[in-house]
């Protein structure tokens, strides 16, 4: 009865503050539908003599073809986007400050909110037309662009309106707000020209998120020194192993073919990446080859995205589809058929949308390409269609997970687990939704708004704690700690995740056009963010130790058959320490983003915390499927190449995050400080030959990442379906009874 109450008021508390968090986050998410939040588009932007520069429907028609030739894979508006091209608003403003006489006049906003229109001076509506002819250069294909294909763009009127979506971010991050004194954007980005810099604000704020960080910190540590229940501590009495190797039921060996794709999507997304690399390195040619004119880089990239995306999901949905089963103790009828159209369903969106996205880039898609081809959002690049039916595949996983579930919520012991299982899951298709509140005529600070709704919930909130519910389920069916345990650690992290990185989403909308209220708000919150993360690395050490632990009851060692599970899931816990609480809090004040914003530091902290927390997560969940569909002498053949993949991996991570993109990174830094952002994304900046040696450098250690890393677990996912496709069939000419099993 305690128990139940006390379940109740963690329950309670993780229900108020993820209402209380969403609540301020739609809030903030409705305010960019008023007209004075975002760069407002004039219906008109005039010149001195009344002639027409060019229209709002101008802005939204060049922000189209932003969309569908793929630029946000290339370059940056506003800081938001791929980092091998300029950041196209800040370029464009720097000519424009070279084109005008006193550049602090940029200042001056010119924009009638009554009549629609934005007077633009002589030097203004001048400069615009002499950089149609510069932009020109750049999209037919100069080395500049770093791996554009040549003749990119070419169609006048497609550039004419290009260059006017381009002058318009320009123009919003100089022209001060009305009554403010500060841009649109917060004044991002820094450009010495106009005499501009980081908001008197954006100073503040981040001085009082060291408030709400330390003060986070110290209250956790004061709660684990408190209560000693709170972590996955094992000092409480063990339930034994209910999850033993090789004893798997029909619709866990079918979930391993989700596993073959996650290594082929894996190694793809590497390879990918490879190319993506050497487009850094060397931007004219790929050993001598025009990589361009085949595979540009726009595209690459976006696969680059898509596909890591892609096999972490897979992953999660194999993985929890395994472990679901493991909850369960009945096996629902036709679970098996409806794991193998849920594949189908998935190969299909994954191949399609990734050749939609090629055939969109090149322009074949025709009026179709918002639906079926490159929809040209970063992240969420893949048509609409295609998104839809993604959603429509990760609801049907909902449901196959509810009925394999079924049965463990009706019994006392397990209902608790697994409803937390069920609901948390279905948070994932749910945190999708967003994608569909905007289309490709929706004005960028409403996009963005949406955009990381999407891709901050699910790494910083939802994905995090379906990943705490799964790997607690895993430690409770493995026999290693209590139900109370487990489902105490979900709660407490789901406070502290949700608590911090709910309201926290505002850290990527410093300088896209949101209100100072939502950069206090989330520089407060998203700075906490660190306090769990802290906590799990404190848990990873505690992995350790439960693989060494004895039983308390029968006084046997606890056997740890997956070992290498728990290995990457201590390397979950130490780049999330690194990549995500070290390297995400280093760009997170406000003041820091401000310089630092779209550098290769932002690169650095994505490839530590998503490789290194996300990846690393799925690799444990693929080394687990692994190892309980094999059998000992099976399993004995793959264990070597799960070692050399854990080290592969990791070693290869740590090379190019030590060789490159951290050193680099600081040095990308500092040129924004010294130089303005502009030069920092400049091909000036980027072809310098020691930042092109740190591109060398970072080479032999992809290498290993891919060949060491990657390729054995390419080996091991198709040898072990294959073993177990044999054993299958072994059963199949057993006996009848067992036969009827398989047919279910
Ligand atoms: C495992 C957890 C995390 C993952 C997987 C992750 C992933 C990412 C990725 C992929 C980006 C790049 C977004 C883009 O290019 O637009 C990013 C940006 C960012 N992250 Fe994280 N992140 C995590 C945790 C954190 C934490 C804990 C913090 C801060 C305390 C943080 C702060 C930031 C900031 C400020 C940016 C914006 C940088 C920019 O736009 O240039 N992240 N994160
Ligand atoms: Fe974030």
């Amino acid at each position: 009865m305690k128990d139940a109450s006390r379940s109740n008021w963690w329950r309670y508390g993780v229900a108020s503050v993820a209402v209380i968090g969403l609540g301020v986050l739609v809030w903030i998410a409705a305010n960019t539908y008023t007209g004075d939040v975002g760069t407002p588009i004039p219906e008109r932007v005039v010149d001195m003599n009344g002639k027409t520069v060019f229209t709002g429907a101008d802005i939204i028609a060049g922000q189209q073809v932003f969309q569908r030739y793929g630029l946000m894979e290339n370059g940056t508006i506003w800081g938001h986007g791929a980092y091998l091209g300029p950041d196209f608003s800040a370029a464009y403003l720097h000519q424009l400050a070279l084109d005008t006489k006193d550049p602090t006049t940029l200042s001056e906003n010119r924009y009638n909110a009554k009549t629609g229109t934005l007077l633009f001076t002589t030097s203004e509506s001048a400069s615009y037309h002499s950089q149609i002819n510069q932009w020109k250069t750049y999209f037919d294909g100069s080395v500049t662009s770093r791996g554009l294909s040549a003749k990119t763009i070419s169609d006048p009127e497609e550039l004419r309106t290009l260059v006017a979506f381009f002058a318009w971010t320009a123009w919003g991050a100089a022209a001060h707000m009305p009554g403010k004194s500060y841009s649109y954007t917060q004044n991002f980005p820094y450009e010495p020209l106009l005499h501009n810099g980081p908001s008197a604000e954006a100073v503040l704020w981040s001085a009082l998120s060291l408030i709400t960080l330390l003060g986070g910190i110290g209250a956790m540590l004061l709660a684990f020194g408190r209560f000693d229940f709170l972590g996955w501590g094992s000092r409480d009495a063990h339930v034994h192993p209910q999850l033993l190797p090789d004893r798997t039921s029909p619709s866990q060996r079918a979930t391993l073919k989700f596993f073959v794709i996650v290594a082929l999507l894996f190694l793809v997304q590497t390879l990918v990446g490879g190319a993506v690399a050497h487009y850094r390195a060397q931007p004219g040619s790929f050993y001598g080859l025009d990589l361009t004119a085949y595979l540009p880089s726009n595209l690459l990239r976006t696969w680059h995205l898509q596909s890591s995306i892609f096999w972490i999901v897979t992953a999660y949905v194999g993985g929890g589809l395994f472990l679901a089963d493991a909850l369960g103790s009945v096996e629902p009828r036709g679970q098996v058929r409806g794991i193998n159209i849920l594949w189908v369903m998935l190969l299909f969106v994954v191949v399609g949308s990734m050749l939609g996205e090629l055939i969109g880039i090149r322009q074949l898609a025709g009026r179709l390409w918002f639906w079926f081809g490159n929809q040209g959002w970063e992240y969420l690049d893949l048509g609409r269609a295609w998104q839809i039916l993604l959603v429509l595949g990760l609801g049907f996983w909902v449901i196959l997970l509810a009925r394999a579930i079924g049965s463990a919520r009706q019994d006392p012991e397990q209902r608790e687990i697994a409803t937390l299982f069920l609901i948390s899951a279905a948070t994932i298709p749910l945190f999708y939704l967003p994608a569909f509140f905007f289309g490709s005529e929706t004005r960028f600070t409403i996009v963005d708004t949406w955009r990381f709704w999407i891709v901050h919930l699910w790494v910083e909130a939802f994905l995090e704690l379906f990943v705490t519910v799964m790997v607690a389920t895993l430690f409770y069916k493995l026999g290693m700690v209590t139900r109370q345990r487990a489902s105490r650690v979900i709660y407490m992290d789901a406070l502290l995740f949700l608590g911090s990185g709910i309201i926290g989403t505002g850290h990527h909308w410093y300088f896209s056009g949101q209100t100072v209220a939502s950069m206090a708000l989330s520089s407060m919150f998203s700075a906490m963010e660190v306090v769990p993360l802290i906590l799990l690395t404190l848990d990873a050490t505690h992995f350790v130790h439960l693989n060494r632990e004895y039983c308390n009851i029968c006084g046997k060692s606890i056997s740890l058959p997956h070992k290498w599970t728990f290995y990457f899931l201590i390397a979950v816990g130490v780049w999330n320490f690194i990549g995500a609480g070290v390297f995400g809090f280093l760009i997170n004040l406000p003041v820091v983003s401000y310089y630092e914003i779209g550098t290769n530091l932002t690169a650095n902290h994505a490839h530590a915390a998503l490789m290194g927390v996300f990846g690393m997560l799925a690799v444990a969940l693929l080394v687990f499927a692994v190892r309980q569909v094999s059998s000992e002498a099976h399993w004995a053949r793959m264990e070597k190449y799960v070692r050399v993949s854990f080290w592969g991996l990791n070693l290869g991570l740590a090379g190019m995050v030590v060789l490159d993109l951290f050193p680099s990174g600081v040095l990308q830094f500092l040129d924004v400080m010294k130089n303005g952002y502009w030069h920092a994304r400049s091909a000036e900046f980027s072809n310098q030959p020691f930042i092109v040696a740190m591109e060398w450098a970072r080479m032999p250690t992809d290498l290993v990442f891919i060949f060491v890393g990657v390729v054995p677990l390419v080996i091991i996912t198709l040898l072990t379906y294959r073993h177990a496709r044999a054993e299958k069939s072994m059963i199949l000419n057993a006996s009848q009874s067992d036969r009827d099993e398989l047919k279910n």
